[in-house]
C-alpha cells in the first residue's frame, strides 16, 4: 500500500550491451512521456541484474531482446514465465514495430503506456495523470478509505465489548483503603488504553488476514516497502506521549498513597519464616494478628528476622518487601483502613518450605472496639497456662507446631510432653523440661527423626526463662 509513498520517479533498470541502446531509450522517456525516470542501473547480463534486483527496489526492467550477450531466457523465465516478481519489458530492434522504438520518428509505447498507467493507480504519483487514470486513483483511494472506516469501526466495538465485558468479572477485591483509591483509578485507566490497543493490533491483524488474503490463482507478489518516515515518527511518539503521560499519572498517584500523617499510629512489622509478628510500641503490645482502627492511618515499619518475605494485603492494595539486615534496612508503608472487616497479610515473596501457609489475621474494627482490644492485651493473664498459650502464639510457634497431632514443619505439641522421642540419629529421649529448653535455646542440638533442621535459632534468643517457663506450663496441658 505504501510503496513509492512520497517518491514519484520510476526506477528502471536497464539490461543491454549497447550503449546506443541505453541513451536512446532514456532520452525517450523524457522527452515522449514526461516521466521522471531513475536509472537503478545498466547491467550487461542475467546475473548483475539478478544482484541489483536483491538490493534495490526496481518498478521495471527493460530488456534488450536483441542482444544475444544476454540470456533472454533466464530473464524471461525469471521474470515472465516464474512467480512474475518484476515487471519486464522487453524491447527488440529487430522487430519493425519496436526498431521505431530506437529510431524515435513513432511511439509504439502502447505496451510501456499500459503498464505505467497500471503503476500510477496504485502508487503516489506527481506527474499530470490523464482523466481515467485520475478516476481509477480516486476509486482505489475510496476503497482504502473504506477499509479504513470499517476497520476503525471493529476497533472501537471490539474495545467497548472489553470494557463492558471486564466489567462483568471481579477483577480486584473490595477496596478497603483510601491508599486503594488512585491505585484503582490507574488501574482502570490503564485497563481501558490496554482494551484499545489490543483491540487496533488485533482488529487490523484479523482485518488483514481475512479480507487481503491470496485468491485462488493469484500469483503476483507483495508491494516492496522500503521505509515510511511519516509512519516511524507517528508510531515513536504516539507511545512515548502514552508513556509519559502514564509515569505523570504514576508518579502522581504514588505521592498519593505515601502522603503521610503526623498521628498515624505505629505498628513494627516483623516477617520470619513463616510467620508474622505485630508490635505497637506505643501500647507495648506483641501479637500475631494485626487489628487497626478504622480511618485511622497506620504506618507500618517492617522488617525481617532471616530471609525478604512481602506484607501484601490485597484489599489495601499496596505491598511492601521485609528485609533482614537490621535497622537500615526497615521499609515502611501507610495504610489508611476504610472497611471495618476481617481480612489477611500474606507473604508475596518465596521465602521457603511454609511461604504458603505464611498468612496472619489482619482485623478492622472501629476505634472503640480498638481501645477495648489494648486493655485487653496489655494485661497480663495470671494464669502461667494462658499466658504460654499467649507467647507461643505471638513468637510463632504455632505457625510450625501443631496442637492437634497433625504433622507440620515441627513435631506436634499434643502429648510431647513427657513422650519418648526419636532422634535423627537413632536414640531415644524424654520430652522433659531440659530437652524443650535446649530445643527452645538451640534447635540444632536434637534433631527429631523425620524433620528437617530449620528452627530459627533467633526465636529462643526473644524468649526470656520464664515465658519458656509458662510455655512448658502450656505444653503439660496438651495431652
Ligand atoms: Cu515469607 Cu513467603
Amino acid at each position: 500500500m505504501f510503496r513509492n509513498f512520497g517518491r514519484s520517479t520510476v526506477r528502471v533498470l536497464i539490461a543491454s550491451n549497447h550503449a546506443l541502446f541505453r541513451h536512446g531509450l532514456m532520452s525517450l522517456f523524457k522527452k515522449k512521456l514526461g516521466v521522471k525516470v531513475e536509472i537503478v542501473g545498466e547491467v550487461t547480463n542475467f546475473e548483475s541484474a539478478s544482484e541489483v534486483l536483491e538490493t534495490q527496489e526496481v518498478d521495471l526492467v527493460i530488456v534488450d531482446y536483441d542482444d544475444d550477450q544476454l540470456n533472454r531466457e533466464d530473464f524471461l523465465t525469471r521474470f515472465v514465465g516464474g512467480g512474475g516478481q518484476k515487471r519486464i519489458i522487453l524491447v527488440s530492434l529487430s522487430n519493425p514495430e519496436s526498431a521505431m522504438l530506437y529510431d524515435r520518428r513513432e511511439l509504439p509505447l502502447a505496451q510501456f503506456e499500459a503498464w505505467f498507467e497500471g503503476w500510477q493507480e496504485t502508487g503516489e504519483r506527481t506527474s499530470p495523470p490523464s482523466k481515467g487514470v485520475a478516476r481509477r486513483k480516486n476509486q482505489t483511494r475510496s476503497n482504502r478509505m473504506k477499509h479504513f472506516v470499517v476497520a476503525g469501526f471493529l476497533v472501537i466495538v471490539l474495545t467497548v465489548l472489553l470494557i463492558l465485558g471486564a466489567g462483568q468479572v471481579r477483577l480486584l477485591p473490595v477496596a478497603a483503603s483510601a491508599q486503594a483509591q488512585p491505585i484503582d483509578q490507574l488501574f482502570r485507566l490503564m485497563f481501558f488504553a490496554i482494551a484499545f490497543l489490543f483491540s487496533l493490533i488485533v482488529v487490523f491483524m484479523l482485518y488483514s488476514i481475512v479480507v487481503f488474503r491470496r485468491r485462488e490463482g493469484d500469483e503476483s507478489d507483495a508491494r516492496h516497502i522500503e521505509g515510511n518516515t511519516t509512519l516511524e515518527v507517528t508510531w515513536t511518539t504516539i507511545p512515548l506521549i502514552i508513556v509519559l503521560g502514564l509515569s505523570f499519572l504514576g508518579a502522581r498517584s504514588l505521592a498519593e498513597v505515601e502522603r503521610p500523617d503526623p498521628k498515624a499510629l505505629e505498628v513494627d512489622v516483623i516477617g520470619m519464616q513463616w510467620t508474622w509478628r505485630f508490635e505497637y510500641p506505643r501500647y507495648g503490645i506483641v501479637s500475631n494478628e494485626l487489628v487497626l482502627p478504622v480511618n485511622k492511618q497506620a504506618i507500618l515499619y517492617l522488617s525481617s528476622q532471616d530471609v525478604i518475605h512481602s506484607f501484601w494485603v490485597p484489599e489495601f492494595r499496596v505491598k511492601q518487601d521485609l528485609l533482614p539486615g537490621g535497622e537500615e534496612f526497615v521499609r515502611t508503608l501507610r495504610i489508611t483502613p476504610t472497611e471495618i472487616g476481617s481480612y489477611k497479610v500474606r507473604c508475596a515473596e518465596l521465602c521457603g518450605i511454609r511461604h504458603a501457609y505464611m498468612e496472619s489475621p489482619v482485623i478492622v474494627v472501629s476505634q472503640a472496639d480498638f481501645d477495648v482490644w489494648v486493655a485487653q492485651q496489655t494485661g497480663e493473664p495470671t494464669d502461667p497456662v494462658e499466658r504460654g498459650r499467649k507467647w507461643s502464639n505471638q513468637y510463632g510457634c504455632l505457625s510450625c507446631h501443631s496442637l492437634d497431632g497433625s504433622k507440620l514443619v515441627g513435631p506436634t505439641w499434643l502429648g510431647l510432653f513427657g513422650s519418648q522421642v526419636r532422634l535423627a540419629d537413632g536414640s531415644t529421649v524424654i520430652a522433659d523440661e531440659a530437652y524443650i529448653i535446649e530445643s527452645i535455646r538451640n534447635p540444632g542440638a536434637k534433631i527429631v527423626e523425620g524433620y528437617p533442621n530449620i528452627m530459627p535459632a533467633n526465636v529462643g534468643q526473644d524468649l526470656s526463662d520464664e515465658r519458656i517457663q509458662d510455655i512448658i506450663a502450656f505444653m503439660k496441658t496438651l495431652r
